[in-house]
């Protein structure tokens, strides 16, 4: 072979060699910004303000990307990882109960991999360092309303509510950090539950909090995310989740709208909350959303721990008229509704014998109101459990509204799910264009209507 010939060849060998490392490099990076036209970086250079004021911009001349939000959109669309799990597809109808891949027999023993700089962690939030940081990434990163000017701001308190139920388990507290800094960039949690699926009891978690930073959007982090979730809960012999989006993936067990009760008028109207309609004019729908001064219902008063076995048993008999609900321990009772301060409020009836006969709770859902000169924060009461053996709905709703805007809540939102729809009409709730849709993982079963939907699952 000649000189010429070795030097092509080794030429060659050097430029395939070259373009491997490059490739090799390129995906070592997938997460990493690309040099210094980055728009990540250059984001990055400027304030929170400035940077919320370009968001809110793009926003304005977006076209809409994103994922769909109608089952006729996702029809038209290509889910690449949703359509390599154990999930229903999009336009099946579905007639048969039961689990999509039988036994998960071997775990994979190893995390999945990430990209070079990035490391999973396991969030001890019983830490409050680690509690503060995911609170946050949360903050900063997690649900906003579309125009970017509300906020979500989770409070420590109300985290340790959501993320800690008895049994909570430890390594489904799963996260992402980089390397360099240790800074936390993505999170997805799951808690255990049980619950009923028509006639089938199983054990599941309810999958929650993902979030990925939002300079690491768009760059395939949430299917890592999902499936080292995945692998962690299959360890604990687990196969079924539950969980729900705001956003149409495959396949929705149940989709439900968001209803809205107005508390506050005027500010919602400041803040430009949105979906806020007035049918009439303000003065005249002040009048139509004005409330009682007080409440009604007598023996109506906030619960304590004496009362978790009342409201366990009545729950009990409620809840499993649904398709889908929870089944849930005296202790998780007491986890789930004993009142903390700005977190989750539960009211019961008692009679003169001191039979509890109804239940009503919501939780607390806090935002930030961004770039207001007056409002800063708002704050949603969110309708979780309601239980009545002798009281009207209606007449008890009534009076939780009464003491939700006693409170200081400025609006009072509920899904169309349970047999809500008896007193949300009655009550001035207006139907908001947000839906929610309900998923299953592994497991497959026909879709139910809203109103046989009896679990509620608190982000
Ligand atoms: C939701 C979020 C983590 C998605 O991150 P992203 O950077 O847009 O998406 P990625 O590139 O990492 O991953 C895309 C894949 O994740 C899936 N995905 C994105 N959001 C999802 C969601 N909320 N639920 C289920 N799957 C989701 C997409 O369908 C896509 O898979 P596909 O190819 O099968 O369609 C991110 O937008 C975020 O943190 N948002 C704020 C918090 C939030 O909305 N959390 C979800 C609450 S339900």
């Amino acid at each position: 072979m000649s000189d010429s010939n070795t030097d092509k060849m080794q030429t060659e060998d050097n430029s395939d060699r070259a373009k491997k490392n490059k490739k090799k490099q390129k995906k070592k990076d997938a997460w990493r910004p690309e040099g210094p036209k980055d728009p990540f970086a250059m984001l990055q250079t400027l304030s929170e303000n400035k940077q919320q004021e370009i968001q809110k911009a793009l926003h304005l001349f977006s076209l809409g990307s994103g994922l769909p939000k109608t089952m006729e959109e996702a029809m038209k669309y290509t889910y690449s990882f949703w359509e390599t799990q154990p999930v229903p597809r999009l336009g099946d109808s579905i007639t048969t109960h039961g689990p999509i891949v039988e036994n998960v027999v071997s775990v994979r023993k190893e995390p999945y991999s990430l990209p070079q700089g990035f490391s999973w962690d396991t969030l001890d939030l019983s830490n409050p360092t680690m509690l503060k940081e995911l609170c946050t990434l949360l903050n900063e990163n997690y649900v906003e309303e579309d125009d970017n000017t509300i906020r979500l701001n989770f409070s420590l308190e109300y985290l340790q509510w959501a993320l800690q139920p008895p049994n909570w388990l430890a390594q489904c507290h799963c996260a992402v950090r980089v390397d360099a800094n240790k800074k936390l960039v993505g999170f997805i949690a799951a808690v255990p539950a049980n619950i009923r699926i028509y006639e089938a009891e199983k054990r599941v978690v309810q999958v929650k909090f993902l979030c990925v930073h939002k300079k690491l959007r768009l760059k395939r982090m949430t299917p890592v995310l999902i499936r080292e979730l995945t692998r962690r809960v299959n360890q604990q012999g687990v196969s079924l989740a539950v969980y729900t989006a705001g956003v149409v993936v495959p396949t929705p067990l149940s989709s439900c709208s968001y209803w809205h009760r107005p508390l506050n008028l005027r500010k919602l109207i400041e803040v430009s909350y949105p979906g806020l309609r007035l049918k009439v004019n303000l003065q005249r729908t002040l009048k139509l959303n004005r409330l009682p001064e007080v409440t009604k219902t007598p023996g109506l008063q906030p619960m304590t721990k004496d009362d978790v076995e009342g409201i366990y048993s009545l729950l009990q008999k409620n809840l499993c008229r649904f398709h889908l609900s929870p089944i849930l321990t005296a202790q998780e009772v007491e986890h789930w509704l004993l009142p903390r301060e700005n977190v989750i409020d539960t009211f019961v009836v008692k009679g003169h014998d001191g039979t509890l006969t109804d239940v009503v709770s919501f939780y607390n859902v806090a935002s930030t109101v961004l770039n207001h000169t007056v409002h800063t924060g708002l704050r949603e009461a969110h309708l979780l459990y309601i239980g009545c053996t002798a009281t009207d709905p209606v007449d008890l709703v009534e009076d939780t509204l009464v003491l939700a805007k006693s409170k200081g809540f400025d609006i009072f939102c509920a899904l169309d799910v349970m047999d809500n729809m008896y007193f949300l009409e009655k009550l001035k709730f207006s139907i908001s264009d947000k839906s929610l849709h309900y998923y299953l993982y592994n497991w497959m079963c026909p879709n139910m209507r809203p109103d046989k939907v009896g679990l509620m699952l608190p982000n």
